[in-house]
């Protein structure tokens, strides 16, 4: 093992090859499949992304229609899988109900766990983001203490999960489509985004050949992290506090610079975007045009604004490379849509299932793969002999 290195966070290390998405954190520029995010975001929607990047390529307007279709028919929960997400307390953090629902999935459909069958993979990756919005949904309502509400075919995949997350119950609601597109976008934003620390997650436990759902629901505990996927929480509650203690932008980024309490400037920095995350871009616009198209524009934007304007100007911050990274921007929308902030993390797993699966698919079939199996430097004691309790 002469020739082994340490890696902390493996900074330097590749774990695979990959087709499926493409950044250059230095330019700023991030692809799926090959297709630029701003084209994608504009242009495309969260399923047909979905489908692109579990597959390779983008469907044919039959095959789009199918998978669709395909995954809208699969959006009910069970009772008896219901009754498990009702056992939970209700201040449970719905990250816990989600990765738990989605460890117990394999249970109440044995028949789509064997990873080397295509079908059964495909019938697996269809039952994951079918289900994936409606435990979500589920998830928000029993922090409420509010009955679930059951899915709605013709209210398509995200219109629908935003009616079970916020229809009151026994009374009408109509979904506004603005909030709809908004989180349309989101969500393919979040879809994939190469070999992250909850992606790195699930293909690592994917290579012992556990199946699908139990790697999906590893990545989605990795996911949970503050400096992962938890960011977005994190970040509002930055900027509620910041708010609650007058607003003033400028004395808290001195407390970060001195790195006071090690507190950082959440939804700021990133391993691979040493330049604007360009997802970033497109919510910080996406959260300005929807806020003040829905009247919700908020003295928070303002206070991220500010930090953004301050960080972006400053040696610090110039010298780190640290700019606003995805996370930033999201947490003023999803509040706009009325989610709670333990809801944000949940909304990033929804939006990230397409990026596992696919990543879980494309290590599944490479000749290539092997388990994964890091080494180490071993650092503790040489060779000690045991010595009874009483003589120590
Ligand atoms: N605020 C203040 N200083 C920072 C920040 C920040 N947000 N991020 C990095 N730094 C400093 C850090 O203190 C270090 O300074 P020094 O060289 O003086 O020790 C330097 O920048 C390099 O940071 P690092 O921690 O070595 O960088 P990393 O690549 O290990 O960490 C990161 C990347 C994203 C974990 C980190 O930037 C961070 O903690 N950011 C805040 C949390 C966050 O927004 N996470 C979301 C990431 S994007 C979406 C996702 O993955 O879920």
């Amino acid at each position: 093992t002469g020739l082994v290195t340490v890696d902390p966070g493996f900074m330097n290390t590749a774990s695979c090859e990959s087709e499926i998405t493409y950044i250059d954190g230095d330019a700023g520029i991030l692809r799926y499949r090959g297709y630029p995010i701003e084209q994608l975001a504009e242009q495309s929607s969260f399923l047909e992304v979905a489908y692109l990047l579990t597959h390779g390529e983008l469907p044919s307007s039959d095959a789009l229609s199918g998978w669709i279709e395909r995954i809208e028919r699969h959006t009910h929960l069970h009772d008896n899988f219901k009754a498990l997400i009702g056992a939970f307390p209700t201040n449970a953090h719905p990250m816990a109900v989600l990765s738990s629902a989605v460890s117990a999935l394999p249970g109440y459909y044995p028949e789509s766990v064997d990873p080397f069958d295509p079908e059964t993979v495909e019938l697996a990756s269809v039952l994951l983001l079918a289900k994936a919005p409606t435990i979500a949904a589920y998830a928000h309502r029993r922090a409420l203490g509010q009955e679930m509400i059951g899915p709605d075919r013709g209210k398509g995949y995200v219109g629908d999960f935003l009616r079970m997350a916020f229809q009151p119950n026994g009374t009408p609601y109509e979904v506004d489509p603005v909030m709809v597109k908004a989180l349309d976008v989101l969500l393919l934003l979040h879809a994939d985004h190469e070999q992250n620390c909850s992606t790195s997650t699930v293909r690592i436990v994917g290579s012992s050949h556990a199946n699908l759902y139990a790697s999906v629901s590893a990545g989605i505990n990795a996911l949970s992290g503050p400096l992962h996927g938890g960011a977005n929480e994190a970040v509002l509650q930055m900027l509620t506090q910041i708010q609650a203690s007058g607003g003033d932008a400028t004395e808290f980024m001195t407390k970060v610079k001195n790195k006071e309490d090690g507190v950082r400037l959440m939804g700021f920095g990133h391993r691979v975007y040493k330049n604007y995350d360009p997802r970033a871009a497109i919510v910080k616009k996406a959260a300005d045009e929807v806020l003040s198209k829905l009247g919700k524009r908020d003295e928070m934007l303002d206070i991220a604004m500010r930090l953004e304007e301050i960080a972006l100007n400053d040696e610090y911050f110039i010298e780190r490379k640290l700019y606003p990274n995805v996370d930033f921007y999201t947490g003023l929308l999803y509040k706009a849509m009325g989610f709670s902030t333990s809801m944000f993390t949940p909304l990033f797993a929804v939006g990230r299932m397409p990026g596992w699966i696919a990543q879980w698919r494309e290590m599944m079939q490479d000749p290539a793969t092997k388990i994964g199996r890091p080494r180490q430097i071993y650092t503790g004691p040489t060779s000690r002999d045991y010595v009874a309790a009483e003589q120590r």
